[in-house]
């Protein structure tokens, strides 16, 4: 029997906020963000960090702008232990950042993180006890005063350790862990009991982090209980309430967004959302949100590539390749009709208005990803694509009909390869089918001459040791080169479609020509390429007969 059974789980209760406010509000400007990669994150990891990574990783989080990072547990780790001292006695930390260290709400801990902190310049002391219904009555087997004891204990010992250390700037924080699983009521009075301790005022103000530690809800419960707790905590104005969502329901970034509509102050969370279970609150996430709706998320993620690397050094965790903004496959579009809005879009852009290209929701070029990455080739791409490869890559600008006739050509082809079609393989493809001289016949030399107005032409074509003799008049060389090729072939031939251009990558101001010819009723195409525009038209001339001879097997005439 199947143990896969719903009625095993109960529903999350939802929270009595009838005039609740957050959901006519919008983020305007950028939370307070903290990185808990080195501490949250590092503990979720199956080989935790080396020293060389841990310092890596710090150096990463400078640059991309933190100022404020969790940097371990130092009572609980010897490797934090000794990671805080050396940032401390080598001076790495940068003026404007502040190091955060976490410490349970026990007596010998406190103690010991207080050691590990001798002499640094700025703190934020983060200390926590659990808080839940569950992890009281099941894992504490304490009541609620049991537990507010165990946290005005501790906030007691870290107001003492700091007052003995007046040389440090001390910041505290103070997090009631399994927040969404507290009553509200209770969490509200275990953190003004918290903050009856540190007395914070609006200028030097305490951290209140409220933590989904498991995420249990959906974001707008996260939310009511945000701005419920904000309403009725005391001395709001002193304290920075702070967010730090977990995403076991997939759904951190989120709840941490609306969290801030709800009137938090300050974000944790890490890069990629690695972290306990499935993740912490992705920082990239939501930082490249606030971005892409023209808000400064006050970090650099300009060098995406870069950080992406860091964090794999690091954690040794794969990126999957859709990560929102990071993932190696999110600029590119397969799809034909994603492809062809995303180049008309582009085509079109104005560097000096509003980002908005379809299915691009931001610029990669913002992130240091470039148009490379936007449109690649398979099987269902379809002709905008192929074209944008082969103006971006060649500088071919294939008019419609052609672009319709090729991609026909190289949907087979990626049909048949069973694989993406690289842009060097694509321009093979149309260089085989269109250009190449290795068709049936091949344009020898040619003469014009013109009386009483009409053009006429004289030709040599040689088919292998053979050379032909032919010739046509016509108004104007092309029309009199398809005049010579149908008394050649003896088919009734007529130019459907001519366009050139002169290629803008060649270095030797070469023209591309592209025909569309009508042999007997059905239509070819070909492309002459050529420092001489003349010879440019005959040889695409010639290639649309040389594929229908490919084709057809027309006979000399
Ligand atoms: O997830 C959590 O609750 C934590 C706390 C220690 C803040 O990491
Ligand atoms: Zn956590």
């Amino acid at each position: 029997m199947s143990s896969f059974d719903h009625r095993k789980y109960k529903s999350f209760a939802s929270i009595a906020l009838p005039n609740r406010r957050w959901p006519d509000r919008v983020i305007e400007k950028a939370p307070r963000w903290c990185s808990v990669d080195l501490r949250d994150g590092n503990q979720a990891l199956i080989e935790p960090m080396t020293a060389r990574q841990k310092s890596l990783l710090w150096d990463q989080l400078v640059k991309i702008g933190f100022k404020e990072i969790e940097v371990g547990f130092p009572s609980a780790s010897s490797h934090d232990y000794e990671f805080v001292r050396e940032l401390i006695e080598n001076d790495r930390i940068p003026d404007d950042v502040t190091i955060q260290v976490l410490t349970q709400a026990r007596p010998d801990l406190i103690e010991k993180t207080f050691k590990a902190l001798a002499g640094a310049r700025r703190v934020i002391v983060h200390v926590y006890n659990s808080t839940s219904t569950v992890q009281r009555e099941q894992v504490f087997g304490l009541d609620r005063k049991g537990i507010v004891d165990i946290a005005v204990k501790g906030a007691e010992l870290v107001r003492d350790c700091a007052a003995r250390h007046p040389k440090t700037e001390w910041m505290f924080e103070y997090s009631p862990e399994s927040f969404t699983g507290t009553e509200l009521d209770f969490a509200v009075e275990i953190c003004d009991a918290v903050t009856a301790v540190w007395q914070p005022t609006p200028q030097r103000p305490v951290i209140i982090n409220l933590p989904a530690t498991v995420e249990a809800s959906t974001p707008n419960v996260y939310a009511d209980q945000i701005e419920w707790f904000c309403d009725h905590v005391a001395n709001r104005e002193s304290l920075l309430i702070s967010l730090h969502t977990h995403n076991d329901r997939g759904c951190a970034v989120a709840a941490s967004e609306l969290g801030v509509l709800a009137g938090a102050d300050r974000v944790e969370g890490t890069l990629m959302g690695n972290g306990e279970r499935t993740g912490n609150m992705d920082i990239i996430t939501m930082a490249m949100n606030l971005y892409s709706q023209g808000v400064d998320p006050e970090l650099n993620l300009g060098d995406m590539d870069e950080i992406l690397h860091t964090t794999r050094e690091c954690t040794h965790l794969p990126v999957h390749p859709r990560h929102p903004y990071a993932g190696e496959l999110v600029f590119t579009a397969f799809s034909g009709s994603h492809q062809d809005a995303i180049k008309k879009c582009l085509a079109k852009r104005d560097d000096s208005a509003p980002w908005e290209v379809a299915y691009l929701p931001i610029d990669p070029q913002d992130i240091g990803r470039s148009y490379q990455e936007v449109i690649r080739i398979n099987s269902q791409s379809g002709k905008g694509g192929i074209a944008f490869v082969l103006q971006r890559d060649y500088g071919l600008e294939l008019p419609r009909w052609l672009q319709i006739d090729f991609s026909g050509l190289v949907q087979a082809y990626a049909e048949e390869q069973e694989t993406e079609v690289g842009s060097e393989a694509v321009y093979q493809l149309f260089h085989d089918t269109y250009l190449a001289a290795s068709g049936r016949w091949e344009l020898g030399n040619y003469q014009v001459s013109r009386e009483d107005g009409v053009d006429q032409l004289q030709a040599t074509l040689q088919e292998g040791s053979t050379k032909h003799t032919l010739s046509g008049t016509g108004s104007g060389v092309v029309a009199s080169f398809v005049d010579a090729m149908q008394v050649f072939t003896g088919k009734h031939i007529v130019l459907v479609e001519y366009s050139e251009h002169a290629l803008s990558h060649s270095a030797d101001a070469e023209a591309v020509c592209y025909i569309q010819l009508n042999i007997d009723g059905e239509r070819f195409c070909g492309v002459g390429r050529s420092s001489d525009i003349v010879q440019a038209s005959l040889d695409g001339i010639l290639g649309a007969i040389n594929r229908a001879a490919g084709r057809a097997q027309i006979a000399a005439a």
